[in-house]
């Protein structure tokens, strides 16, 4: 998060050696004083490391569990305000690129930084749908997993895999390679994540048609059946679509978080981004959109949602879909997705859990429990009614995230590795465990 500057306050007329760029600290145990720089409205960590009782001692560290106050790096990517509910991704507001823009001209923006023009987004479209093919050896991966296995899994292992058959993405220095890989990341995905649910149905695989665009080849892959050629309904091509756009890219999230640790390591981009998928999966984040699905059918009815926030607010369960780590007014992606969910629903009927949903936005919404936490729904409070609706099964809900996530997921992990501030990612640990002692014969242990 990188909320807009407040405005400077008066220099402090009382303290002359003080300049507006700096924190001044005296440590209390030593009668020292400290000048730290400000830059960005930040103070580097490594600056209190001077801070010490005596010579010898390791220094002062900051302690920031979760990282709720930390910045882990400095990004170009996308800006969010979480007090305002406002979200760009290279400076272009999320409401404008969900109503004009298209995923594959978003996700080029995230990578390279500007829209794309008419040439280059042909070249770039060119060149991801001329790399939605994976290998047959992968159909054999995809055959040893159970019928029920859950997509996540699948998909997670088979992106892993495919680091296996691209030896070359270990030049991760090497832009043409990182390029390469990038094509066949964005153009894989969906290949991967629609073969996972045919395998789940026992169906055939269905193959991507290059004729069609992003999110129709993937309704293809998903949904083709005896048709020769498959025909996307237009709605719901163009409401996966905008769903793909709202997902692109959010900062340094917990995957965001997972690819540019693993990343840090210099792995190749396979890897880390099995590693980013996984982070994804957990029901705290990309989960979530699959485990509201699965309370709303606990609710089971409108009459039903009081008691339901009444055990929410007694603390025994979370609201899925409410809360952000970031956004404390609302997610302005929930606003665009209660939209999309109506058009589906002209296309597909009413998905009736929509009604509980509603109840559940409404109550929370005056309740004081929930005004004082800040918490409102998140992205995920209502893409999960879209996806049952558009016929996808709960458990495709966190693919359906991980596959436009994936444009990110590389950006930031591109960011990370051609920053020159950037090292293997390695925090540091306050330890309050047992003092050195030694070792005791199993004879003696009581
Ligand atoms: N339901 C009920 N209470 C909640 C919820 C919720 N969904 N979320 C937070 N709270 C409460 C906490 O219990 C805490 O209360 P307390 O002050 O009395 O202890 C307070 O609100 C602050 O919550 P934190 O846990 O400190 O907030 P944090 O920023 O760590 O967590 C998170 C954010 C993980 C998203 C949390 O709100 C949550 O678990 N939400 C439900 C899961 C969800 O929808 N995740 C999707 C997030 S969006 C995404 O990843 C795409």
């Amino acid at each position: 998060m990188n909320p807009s500057k407040p405005a400077a306050a008066a220099a402090p007329e009382e303290t002359p050696t003080a300049t507006r760029d700096s924190l001044s600290i005296t440590d209390n145990r030593t009668g020292r004083k400290y000048e730290i720089p400000i830059k960005h409205d930040t103070i580097r960590a490594m600056d209190l490391r001077q801070i010490k009782v005596k010579d010898g001692d390791f220094g002062m560290i900051s302690y920031d569990p979760a990282f709720t106050n930390t910045a882990s790096c400095i990004s170009r990517v996308t800006f969010i305000d979480g007090d305002k509910g406002i979200l760009e991704y290279r400076g272009y507001p999320i409401e404008e690129l969900a109503e004009k823009g298209t995923y594959l001209e978003t996700a080029y923006l995230i990578l390279h930084g500007e829209l794309p023009t008419r040439t280059q987004l042909e070249d770039w479209t060119y060149h991801v749908i001329h790399h939605t093919f994976i290998h047959e050896s992968i159909k054999k991966f995809l055959d040893g997993f159970h019928y029920d296995a859950h997509p996540m899994g699948m998909l997670i292992s088979t992106v892993a895999a495919l680091s296996t058959f691209y030896p070359d993405a270990k030049d991760i220095f090497n832009p043409d390679s990182r390029r390469k890989q990038t094509y066949r990341l964005i153009g894989k995905m969906p290949t991967l994540s629609a073969f996972a649910y045919r395998h789940s149905l026992g169906m055939p695989y269905a193959y991507p048609d290059n004729d069609l665009t992003y999110p129709a080849n993937f309704l293809n892959m998903l949904f083709r059946t005896t048709e020769l050629k498959y025909h996307a309904n237009p709605t719901l091509e163009r409401a996966l679509d905008i769903l793909f756009i709202l997902h692109a890219e959010h900062e340094q999230n917990c995957s965001s978080t997972a690819m540019r640790g693993v990343g840090s390591s210099h792995v190749d981009p396979y890897s880390a981004i099995a590693a980013a998928t996984a982070a994804l999966y957990g029901p705290l984040h990309g989960g979530a959109n699959e485990a509201v699905l699965r309370m709303l059918v606990d609710i089971g009815s409108v009459d039903k949602v009081p008691a339901y926030i009444k055990g929410v607010k007694a603390g025994e369960r979370k609201l899925m879909g409410f809360g952000h780590r970031v956004y404390k007014n609302y997610d302005p992606r929930a606003r665009i997705v209660k939209h999309i969910a109506y058009e589906v629903f002209d296309v597909m009927g009413r998905n009736p859990m929509i009604d509980i949903a509603l109840e559940v936005e409404r109550i929370a919404l005056e309740d004081d429990y929930f005004i004082s936490r800040r918490l409102y729904p998140n992205v995920d409070f209502y893409t999960g009614l879209i996806y049952q609706s558009m016929g996808f099964p709960v458990t495709m809900f966190p693919v359906l995230f991980a596959i436009p996530r994936t444009a990110g997921w590389i950006a930031q992990w591109e960011e990370m590795l051609l920053d020159p501030e950037q090292k293997i990612s390695r925090p540091r640990q306050v330890y309050l465990g047992a003092a050195r002692r030694s070792y005791v014969g199993i004879d003696n242990r009581s």
